[in-house]
């Protein structure tokens, strides 16, 4: 984080906080599932061993090196991993042969990008979620709306909030279905 603020946190994401999050996918069909910015890969390891084995799991990291950690780290055929920017998902996943994602599972600090990036990687996420599809993001509690819920109240049909305390420091977990 020292080096690189878009980090954004000292600690991993907990794994109470993973599991609330995580408790929102329907693991037992098929999913095209895009995380960004994996980090370390607390959430991946939870989404692979949910995952069917016909799944597939994008993952987009801007840190060079935890995009190295991460492919030194998972070998499994299930998965896709890039160091790149979240706000390029939808050529990512058509370099992944998918049209559409089922889930997005995103971790990265909107509060430190410029408005317009920020409006770029809500909508398209949006449009590259199938119909019914969900962005799940978790974001520091005391985050204030105009950095992600107010771009996914306007793209998206319906933006729920959750808080979950169980983390260093909590957070706001936002579902927004499409
Ligand atoms: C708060 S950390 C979350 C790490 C991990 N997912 C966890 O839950 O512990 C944010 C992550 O998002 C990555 N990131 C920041 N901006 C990004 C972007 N525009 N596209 C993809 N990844 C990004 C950072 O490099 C970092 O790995």
């Amino acid at each position: 984080m020292l080096r690189d603020k878009h980090v954004a946190s000292f600690t991993p994401t907990s794994g109470f906080a993973i599991e609330k999050i995580c408790r929102k996918i329907n693991f037992n069909k098929r999913n095209v599932i895009v995380e960004y910015g994996p980090g370390t890969g607390v959430f991946t390891r939870y989404l692979l061993a949910h995952s069917t084995p016909d799944s597939i799991l994008i993952l987009i990291e801007r840190n060079e090196d935890f995009a190295h950690i991460m492919q030194e780290t998972f070998q499994d055929p299930r998965l896709f991993i890039f160091h790149e920017s979240a706000e390029n998902v939808e050529q990512l996943l058509l370099y992944c042969n998918e049209q559409q994602a089922d889930y997005i599972v995103s971790g990265i600090p909107f509060s430190f990008l410029p408005r317009p990036l920020r409006e770029l990687i809500v909508r398209n996420s949006y449009r590259c979620l199938k119909e019914g599809g969900m962005f799940l993001g978790y974001q520091t509690f005391f985050q204030i709306d105009r950095f992600l819920k107010d771009h996914l109240d306007c793209d998206f049909d319906k933006v729920e909030t959750e808080i979950c305390v169980l983390n260093v420091p909590p957070l706001k977990i936002f579902e927004a279905v499409k």
